[in-house]
């Protein structure tokens, strides 16, 4: 089966991006399972069920998140009524959502995905996602082999970490967050599929989804400034991964789209 995987939605301009180009890409691809990251979709910082909706119009079966998750207060109350939307699965159980699931393709084939956020140069506040995994992955294993994670942090050096430990465990270790993709999408000699960052789905001519001069002023002066999002130019990132019925990836490819 093929899995078609998106980066960061960043705001209106990235939902309204997807709700239009993943339909076809799933189709052009021939892919039977969509998941997108979608911590920025409401506003560029966090999510809302309403903003979601836009993603699920665009044939995304499964929504994960990160550091923003809980950036739009009413989401909180929110997320229980949303099954296929994921915060970290690291962050405290007493948190409101869950942090994995298991989910049926178009093929019919069970899906597992499992959100997990990094913890280096990123805010205190998480579980070790190295010990959450090692806790939760042989939980889905018994369910089905086919696991994707995504895994939403900052540093490159905890991303290959992190793949190099599941190596074997799961189909694929996706990197989020950075809201830039790498070049290193490779297979892992056990079998997992992984990418240091898939990208975002925002402006190209943005710093990371915002508008350039607040950015550049933030850093110039040090001083407070409202980073717009910017809206123009959209470029939708993510990567395609084949994964057989065993669980292990026979390919990953990189994807790169805009709007006509
Ligand atoms: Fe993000
Ligand atoms: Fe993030």
């Amino acid at each position: 089966m093929k899995i078609l995987f998106i980066g960061d939605i960043v705001g209106k301009g990235g939902r309204e991006t997807v709700r239009a180009l993943a339909p076809g890409l799933r189709r052009e691809y021939n892919c039977d399972f969509c998941i997108a990251n979608a911590e920025n979709v409401a506003g560029g910082s966090g999510m809302t069920k309403s903003c979601l909706q836009a993603v699920f119009d665009g044939e995304v079966d499964v929504c994960t998140s990160g550091d923003h998750v809980w950036d739009q207060k009413q989401f909180a109350d929110e997320i229980e009524s949303l099954p296929n939307v994921l915060r970290p699965a690291n962050y405290p159980d007493s948190q409101p959502g869950k942090g994995y699931g298991v989910y049926v393709s178009e093929s019919g084939a069970n899906v597992a995905v499992l959100c997990l956020l990094g913890r280096t140069f990123m805010a205190v506040g998480a579980e070790c996602p190295f010990a959450a995994a090692e806790r939760i992955v042989p939980e889905l294993r018994k369910i089905t082999p086919i696991i994707i994670v995504d895994f939403h942090a900052e540093a490159t050096s905890e991303k290959i970490a992190l793949g190099r430990f599941l190596d074997g465990q799961v189909s694929a270790v996706l990197g989020t967050h950075t809201h830039v993709p790498t070049a290193d999408q490779q297979l892992f000699p056990g079998g997992t599929a992984f990418q240091c960052d898939v990208g975002m789905v925002g402006a190209r001519e943005s710093v990371i989804g915002r508008d350039l001069q607040p950015v550049i002023t933030r850093f110039r002066t040090g001083m407070p400034q409202r980073f717009t999002v910017a809206e123009k130019g959209i470029v939708l990132h993510g990567c395609v991964v084949s994964v057989t019925d065993n669980g292990k990836a026979k390919g990953i490819e990189r994807v790169m789209r805009s709007l006509p």
